[in-house]
């Protein structure tokens, strides 16, 4: 089939690289010439494992194109995906600026049927306001089009978005047309080869889908992050509650690990878009509104750990700082918990060595004004008279660091852990004071072997 994927980002250009390489006939759109410009010399925008080998190899073979003019966009796909951004708005709605514009340039240019598919996150009713826009440019033009409007979310997540796209758990497409409903059930056929996975609902609820899936996953990390705090105070371990509640089926054991809060550049606006829309609908979520405050205040647990332990005036400390990145696997910064460690720790007077095995350059752009921000080639030079070690995002890379070394390397052996990499006992034994969240860093439970726990 011939597709046009309306926005190059994260979602587009796995979207697009991906139906490339089931054999379609690709051409992605931006308005960013520099993005295209890039990709036009085989340079990938965006760390994504395993999309640079996809992106090459349907280039190469023809499948895969880039370009910004939007009239050529129009004419090439059948299918249109929308995949701009829907960034937030002011007050928290998101903003379908992008998503109206993609609309518009349709109308402006089409002359032959065109199914237009919503990928981007968008709120309950943008199908329809897409296809008002799209009939307004028609009616403008004097001309009668056939089209139809789709909502197929997109669920891929950030560090394994291509393997999420090529064998994904569902596909959700909200449809109510004959005609779309079997270009999307062919198009989407050789990702379900041995099982069916297409969920097929009317528009409103397909849109709706996405939105409740974040929420729940948002509210699953509140919920264990709020819980790990209790922990805390009570004596208990979250690892071990993790571990016991995630044993249920009806629980399940994915999304409950206790940490310095959710970010990135989906969880955030869209649990504020839900907020939003839900009020505006008089339907406020009381649950979801207690998530977000959740997280505001955990993505401020690190530094009033740092503070607790040296002081609310941190002029003449150095913090090592490991994970920039929202997540692993990804160089995307967008709402990272990172942002508020940096800015916080450097209003305080610190001085801040950062390290991210994939997310430096986007730092540097980011933070790179902060004098008091400094960057480090390796993790290891990051600690080089550090006063504590602070971990932001749980990169493989720092599981089993070198220890002894870390010891030698740090002025303080403290190690503020957000993402509860490391055994606290072990760590004691190691001579580290250690500070994960939710952890019993108290005795050594009696379960450890005695050589241990000596
Ligand atoms: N990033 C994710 O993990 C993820 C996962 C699922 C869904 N989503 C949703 O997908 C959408 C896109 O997210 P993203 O992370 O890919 O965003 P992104 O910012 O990485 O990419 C959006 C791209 O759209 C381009 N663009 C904007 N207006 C345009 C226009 N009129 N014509 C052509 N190009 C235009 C921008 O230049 C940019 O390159 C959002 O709604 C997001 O919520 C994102």
């Amino acid at each position: 089939m011939k597709l046009t994927v309306v926005g190059t980002g994260y979602v587009g250009l796995v979207t697009g690289a991906c139906f490339a390489e089931m054999g379609n006939d690709v051409l992605c759109i931006d308005v960013d010439a520099d993005k295209i410009a890039r990709l036009g010399r085989g340079e990938i925008p965006i760390y994504e494992p395993g999309l640079e080998e996809i992106v090459r190899r349907n280039v190469a073979q023809g499948r895969l194109h880039f370009g910004t003019d939007v009239h050529e966009g129009v004419r090439f796909g059948t299918m249109q995906f929308i995949a701009v951004g829907t960034p937030p708005d002011e007050d928290g709605s998101a903003d379908m600026r992008h998503v109206l514009a993609a609309a518009r340039a349709i109308g402006e240019h089409m002359t032959d049927y065109k199914c237009v598919i919503d990928k981007s996150t968008v709120p309950v009713g943008t199908a329809d306001a897409v296809r008002e826009e799209i009939a307004r440019t028609l009616a403008a033009r004097g001309v009668t089009v056939p089209y139809t409007v789709v909502s197929n979310p997109e669920f891929l997540k950030e560090g394994a978005a291509v393997e999420d796209f090529m064998r994904p758990d569902r596909i959700v497409v909200g449809v109510d047309d004959e005609r779309a409903r079997f270009l999307m059930q062919a198009l989407y056929a050789p990702f379900q080869r041995q099982r069916d996975k297409l969920v097929l609902m009317d528009v409103r609820s397909a849109e709706l889908t996405k939105y409740a899936a974040n929420a729940m996953l948002a509210t699953r990390i509140s919920f264990m992050n709020e819980m790990a705090l209790l922990a805390e105070k009570l004596g208990a371990d979250i690892e071990q509650v993790r571990r016991g509640i995630g044993s249920d089926p009806r629980i399940g054991a994915q999304f409950l690990y206790a940490g310095c809060g959710y970010g990135g550049s989906c969880f955030p606006k869209d649990v504020k878009a839900l907020l939003h829309a839900a009020a505006g609908a008089g339907e406020p979520l009381q649950v979801l509104s207690a998530v977000e405050r959740a997280n505001e205040r955990q993505k401020r647990v690190l530094v009033d750990r740092v503070v607790q332990r040296f002081g609310e005036n941190l002029s003449g400390y150095t913090f090592a700082l490991w994970g920039l990145a929202f997540k692993p696997d990804t160089d995307d910064l967008r709402e990272a918990p990172s942002r508020v460690v940096v800015a916080e720790l450097a209003a305080r007077g610190a001085r801040i060595v950062a390290h991210d095995p994939e997310a430096m350059a986007g730092a540097r752009r980011l933070f790179g004004a902060l004098p008091a921000v400094h960057f480090a080639d390796t993790p290891m030079q990051a600690l080089e008279g550090a006063d504590a070690l602070v971990i932001v995002t749980e990169w493989k890379a720092y599981r089993s660091p070198d220890f002894e070394r870390m010891r030698v390397l740090l002025r303080q052996p403290v190690v503020v852990d957000g993402r509860n990499l490391f055994d606290p006992w072990l760590m004691r034994d190691a001579g580290f004071e250690y500070l994960p969240i939710g952890r019993r860093t108290g005795d050594a439970p009696a379960t450890l072997p005695l050589a241990l726990a000596a």
